[in-house]
């Protein structure tokens, strides 16, 4: 029950799904947390559910001048930060002759850019033994039609988790990456489908999986829970796939 006793918690996207998830596990575990958010109806929830003493912001990921804010309104809580999890993401999916260039900029500049520059103004603040653990996605390394963007904004993380291992491990600091497969989250059940439609992918999915079902956000968040303690102390650079083994079959 007490492995993140006394700690100090950034859960970006932490309104909904996995990062939700983790910040109840987090908080379980005897975090202390700030988790942000945009949509008012989950970030009034999640300062329901995660309690007064959790800061709960609304700050938009790929906005530099939110970013600052965040900055600011977590070192006035805390002072410092030993566990930061960039997990807020989106991914527009589409061909990709329908995708925009808007729509591209705001999955790269969420995705990836918001993830980069969260971490680069987070440094000052992060103590001697930090962990960062960054949500990336199956999608990185197989390819997906309708993820080509998407895609290639979390093989970016990828890529960035282990350039800033090599850059940051001699302060004490590891950054680590988990890499969900498909999880039932709030995310996942919103996609703007018929409900007919939501079930036949949901069926075809789960149907290719070995597992044989999606995941939960509970089964990413105790992924997460590990790297951010103590228990992963000799972990760094690491890419953790949470997937029931989809990746295993969707891999050339
Ligand atoms: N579910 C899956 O199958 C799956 C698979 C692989 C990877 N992932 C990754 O896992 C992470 C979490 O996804 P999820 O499935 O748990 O989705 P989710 O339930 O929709 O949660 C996403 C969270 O990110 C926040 N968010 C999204 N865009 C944001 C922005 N521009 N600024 C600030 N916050 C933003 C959301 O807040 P609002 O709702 O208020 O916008 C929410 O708190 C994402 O990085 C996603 O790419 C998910």
């Amino acid at each position: 029950m007490d492995r993140l006793k006394g700690k100090t918690v950034l859960i970006t996207g932490g309104t909904s799904g996995i990062g939700l998830a983790s910040a109840q596990l987090f908080r379980a575990e005897g975090a202390r947390l700030a988790v942000t958010g945009r949509d008012e109806g989950r970030l009034n929830a999640a300062q329901e559910l995660l309690g007064d003493d959790t800061l709960v912001l609304r700050s938009e990921a790929g906005s530099m001048a939110d970013i600052e804010t965040l900055m600011a309104a977590v070192q006035d809580r805390f002072g410092c930060l030993d566990v930061l999890f960039l997990n807020a993401g989106l991914a527009h999916p589409a061909p990709p002759e329908l995708v925009s260039e808007a729509q591209f900029d705001e999955i790269m500049g969420v995705n990836f850019k918001g993830a980069f520059f969260t971490i680069q103004k987070a440094l000052p603040m992060l103590s001697g033994k930090a962990s960062i653990i960054v949500t990336t996605s199956i999608t990185n390394r197989s390819g997906s039609a309708n993820f080509s963007v998407y895609g290639a904004s979390k093989a970016a993380l990828r890529s960035m988790v282990q350039s800033l291992s090599l850059a940051l491990i001699g302060r004490g600091i590891r950054v680590n990456a988990i890499n969900p497969g498909p999880i039932d989250s709030g995310g996942f059940q919103r996609l703007p489908l018929p409900p007919e439609v939501f079930q036949a992918v949901k069926g075809e999915i789960a149907g290719r999986s070995p597992i044989g079902r999606f995941g939960t956000p509970e089964e990413v968040a105790k992924v997460a829970l590990f790297l951010a303690s103590d228990d992963a102390s000799y972990v760094v650079g690491e890419e953790i796939v949470v997937d029931g083994g989809i990746s295993l079959v969707c891999l050339p």
